[in-house]
C-alpha cells in the first residue's frame, strides 16, 4: 500500500489531537481549538470543545474576504423548467446574508430550530446556510415524504419556522408542498409559530389557500425588507443541523452535526475528493438527503469550490445524457452520484451514446455512494467514462466517508466490489456477535472504534440515551454500523449489507419495520412482514406480505391496493412501495419470530436455510412460489 494514505491513516490513528488540531488549521475560527476531542463524557464525545466558528462565514464570508467574491459559488440547474443560475460567492453571501436577516426578523436566533421542506431550488442551501448563520439548527426533510412523516419531525425538532416552496416537480407530477405541510401543522402537536414560502410558478395552491394554522409569509416579501444579518460566534460543540433517518422504529432518528463538522468536511475535500479553488463539484443527489448537506452544500463551498445544484432525474429529463450535460454546461471537476443513478443510465443507453453527444473532458473523477456499487455497474462506467469510479461509503450518521479511496492523498489500485480503505480517523474493525474480532477476510459486524472522528453525529436529537442504546451498546468501546462485511489481506473493507432491518431502494434509506408498522394498523391486518428484496434497477424493494383478520370480508386485491395507498399516504411515495401479497400464514419460529431472512433468501434466488426451530415447515414451502422471481 502507498505510503502517503499509510502515514495518513498512521498519524491520525497514533495521535487524533494532533492530526485533527492541524486539520482545524483549514477552518476560520473565531476562537481557535486549543483541544480537539473531549472525553470527559465517554462514550459520548466532543470535538474541539473550545473552538468557536461561524459554519456560514467559513462556507461564504471568508472567501469574499479572501478576494474571491466573484468567483463561482452556486451552480443551479434545473432539467425541470430549464433554467440555470450561477451565483458568485459575493451573490450568494447576499442572498444567505439577507435571508438570515429575515429569520431573524421572525425572531429566530441561536439554537431555534428552523424546518426546511424545500425541492432542489436555490432556496434549500440560502435557507441552510442562512439558518447556520444565525447559529440556528435546521432541519431538511426531503420532499417525497408525505405530510405525516413531516408532522412526526416536527414534533421531534420543535421548530419554531417552517421554511418551503410552492412545490417541487418530479417527471409525471407536480408535487405540491404547501398542501402538505398545512396537513403536517394540523397533525403536529408542536404548534409552528410561522412558514416562509418561496413562491414558483405553475403550482395550484398560493399562499391564499393555506389554513391560519401559522402565520404564512412569501419569502419574497420579506426578503425585500430584510436587514441582512451578521455571522453569530458558536460553539463548535453546537448542533448545525438535524438529519432524521430511518432507524429500526417506526420513530425516526435525529441525527445531530455540530458546527466543528466543518473541520472534517474540509479535511475531505481536499484529502478524499481533491476538489478546491477554482472547481466545480456536482453532487446529483437532495438536499434532503446526508450526501447533499454534507457535498452539495457544505463542503464543496467551505473549500471554496462551486458546487452544482441539479434539479432533475439522472434519465427522462429529458434523456440518459443529462449528467453529461451538466458536466459539459458547467465545467464540472468532479461528480457524485448513487449507483442507482447509473444502473439507469445503463439502461437507457448502455453503449453511453448520450455520453460521446457532449464535452466532458473536464470530469477528472466519479464518486458514487449511497448504496453498494455492484461490480457490473462500476466496470460499465469506469469504462464508458475513462475516468475514475470511486466507491465511498459512510452514513446518515458519519457525515462523510468511512471507507473510500483518498483520491486527493493518492489513488489507490481499486479493487471491484470494495469501496477501497478505511479513511484516516476512523478505525474500523470486523467483530463477531460477542464482539470478538474477526481474522482477514472473515466476515462480520462491521464497527468502528470509539471516539469516532470529527464531523460524525454527536447524539440523536434530545436523546442521548437513545443514540447509546442505538449504536455504541452492542459492542462497547465501539459505535456499530448496522453494516456487515470484511477486511481483506489488504486492508480493503467489503461492505456486504445491513444487519438491521433497513433497506436501501435507490440509494434511500427505508425502514421496513415503518413500513411494516403502517400495513399493521390497517383495520384488515393481522399480521405482516416486509423485506427489501434485490432489485436490478432499484438495489433493493420493499415487498410486503399480509395475514388477513379472520372475518375480513374484503377480497386480497381491494385490501392490497389500499395496503399500497396507505404506505404512501402514511411514508409517501419515496417508499416505492408497490408489491404487497395477501398470505395464508407467515413462516414463524416456535417462538413466533418471523422468518425474513429465509423469506429474503427466497426472493433473492440464493439457497436458504430454513431454521430446525420453524413452527410449520409447510408455510415456507406455501411461500416459495410467491415469492421467487418468475
Ligand atoms: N419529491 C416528491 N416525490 C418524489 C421525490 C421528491 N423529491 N423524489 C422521488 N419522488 C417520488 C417519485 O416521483 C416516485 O413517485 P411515483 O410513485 O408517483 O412515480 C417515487 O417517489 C419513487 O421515485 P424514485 O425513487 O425517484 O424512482 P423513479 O422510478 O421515479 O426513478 C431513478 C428511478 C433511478 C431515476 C431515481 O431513483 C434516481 O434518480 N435515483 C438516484 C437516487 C439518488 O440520487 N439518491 C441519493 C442518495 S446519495
Ligand atoms: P444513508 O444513511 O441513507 O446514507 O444510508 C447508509 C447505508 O447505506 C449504509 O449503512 C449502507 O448500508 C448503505 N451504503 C451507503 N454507501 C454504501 C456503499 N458505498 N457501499 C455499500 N453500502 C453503502
Amino acid at each position: 500500500m502507498n505510503a502517503t494514505y499509510a502515514e495518513t491513516y498512521r498519524a491520525a490513528a497514533a495521535d487524533p489531537e494532533g492530526f485533527w488540531l492541524a486539520a482545524a488549521r483549514g477552518i476560520e475560527w473565531e476562537q481557535a481549538p486549543t483541544r480537539a476531542v473531549d472525553d470527559r463524557r465517554a462514550p459520548l464525545y466532543r470535538w474541539f470543545p473550545d473552538g468557536r466558528l461561524n459554519v456560514c462565514a467559513n462556507a461564504l464570508d471568508r472567501h469574499v474576504a479572501a478576494g474571491r467574491g466573484d468567483a463561482a459559488a452556486l451552480v443551479y440547474d434545473s432539467a425541470m423548467t430549464d433554467d440555470s443560475r450561477t451565483y458568485t460567492y459575493s451573490e450568494l453571501l447576499d442572498e444567505v446574508a439577507g435571508f438570515a436577516g429575515v429569520l431573524a426578523g421572525l425572531g429566530v436566533g441561536a439554537g431555534d430550530r428552523v424546518l426546511l421542506y424545500l425541492p432542489m431550488i436555490p432556496a434549500a442551501p440560502i435557507a441552510m446556510l442562512a439558518c447556520a448563520r444565525l447559529g440556528a439548527v435546521h432541519s431538511v426533510v426531503f420532499g417525497g415524504f408525505a405530510p405525516k412523516e413531516l408532522a412526526a419531525r416536527i414534533d421531534d425538532a420543535e421548530p419554531d419556522v417552517v421554511v418551503t416552496a410552492s412545490g417541487g416537480i418530479e417527471p409525471n407530477r407536480r408535487v405540491e408542498y404547501l398542501p402538505a405541510v398545512a396537513e403536517a401543522l394540523e397533525m403536529s402537536t408542536h404548534a409552528v409559530g410561522d412558514v416562509v414560502v418561496f413562491e414558483r410558478e405553475g403550482f395550484e395552491a398560493g399562499l391564499g389557500d393555506v389554513p391560519p394554522t401559522a402565520r404564512w409569509h412569501s419569502a419574497a416579501l420579506l426578503m425585500a425588507d430584510a436587514e441582512p444579518a451578521d455571522p453569530v460566534s458558536m460553539a463548535a460543540t453546537d448542533p448545525l443541523y438535524i438529519l432524521y433517518t430511518s432507524g429500526t422504529t417506526g420513530s425516526p432518528k435525529g441525527v445531530v452535526r455540530d458546527g466543528g463538522s466543518a473541520v472534517a468536511l474540509d479535511w475531505s475535500m481536499k484529502n478524499v475528493y481533491g476538489v478546491g479553488p477554482g472547481q466545480t463539484m456536482f453532487t446529483a443527489s437532495d438536499v434532503g438527503w446526508v450526501v447533499g448537506h454534507s457535498y452539495i452544500v457544505y463542503a464543496p463551498l467551505i473549500a471554496g469550490a462551486a458546487t452544482v445544484l441539479y434539479e432533475g432525474k439522472p434519465v427522462g429529463t429529458p434523456d440518459a445524457g443529462a449528467f453529461w450535460r451538466v458536466v459539459e454546461q458547467h465545467g464540472v471537476d468532479v461528480m457524485f452520484t448513487a449507483p442507482t443513478a447509473l444502473r439507469a443510465i445503463r439502461k437507457q443507453d448502455p453503449q453511453l451514446e448520450q455520453l460521446a453527444k457532449h464535452r466532458t473532458t473536464t470530469l477528472r473523477r466519479l464518486f458514487v455512494a449511497g448504496e453498494r456499487l455492484d461490480p457490473d455497474t462500476y466496470e460499465w462506467s469506469r469504462d464508458g467514462l475513462a475516468v475514475p469510479v470511486i466507491d465511498n461509503w459512510w452514513q446518515t450518521e458519519t457525515g462523510w466517508p468511512i471507507a473510500a479511496n483518498p483520491a486527493g492523498l493518492e489513488l489507490l489500485p481499486l479493487k471491484a466490489g470494495s469501496p477501497t480503505v478505511p479513511v484516516p480517523g476512523y478505525r474500523v474493525e470486523i467483530l463477531d456477535p460477542l464482539g470478538e474480532p474477526v481474522p482477514a477476510g472473515g466476515e462480520g459486524n462491521i464497527a468502528i472504534r470509539l471516539p469516532l472522528p470529527p464531523g460524525t453525529l454527536s447524539s440523536l436529537w434530545g436523546d442521548d440515551q437513545r443514540f447509546v442504546d442505538s449504536y455504541l451498546s452492542q459492542f462497547p468501546g465501539y459505535y456499530a454500523t448496522g453494516d456487515s462485511g470484511y477486511l481483506d489481506e489488504d486492508g480493503y473493507l467489503f461492505v456486504m449489507g445491513r444487519t438491521d432491518d433497513v433497506i436501501n431502494v435507490s440509494g434511500h434509506r427505508l425502514s421496513t419495520g415503518a413500513i411494516e408498522e403502517v400495513l399493521g394498523g390497517h383495520p384488515a391486518v393481522a399480521e405482516c412482514a416486509v423485506i427489501g428484496v434485490a432489485d436490478a434497477l432499484k438495489g433493493q424493494l420493499p415487498r410486503g406480505f399480509v395475514v388477513l383478520k379472520q372475518g375480513v370480508d374484503a377480497g386480497a386485491e381491494e385490501t392490497e391496493a389500499e395496503l399500497v395507498a396507505r404506505v404512501r399516504e402514511h411514508i409517501g411515495p419515496v417508499a416505492d412501495f408497490r408489491s404487497v401479497t395477501v398470505v395464508e400464514a407467515l413462516p414463524k419460529t416456535r417462538s413466533g419470530k418471523i422468518l425474513r431472512k429465509t423469506m429474503r433468501q427466497i426472493a433473492d434466488g440464493s439457497d436458504y436455510a430454513v431454521p430446525s426451530t420453524v413452527e410449520d415447515a409447510s408455510v415456507v414451502d406455501a411461500l416459495v412460489p410467491l415469492l421467487r422471481p418468475a
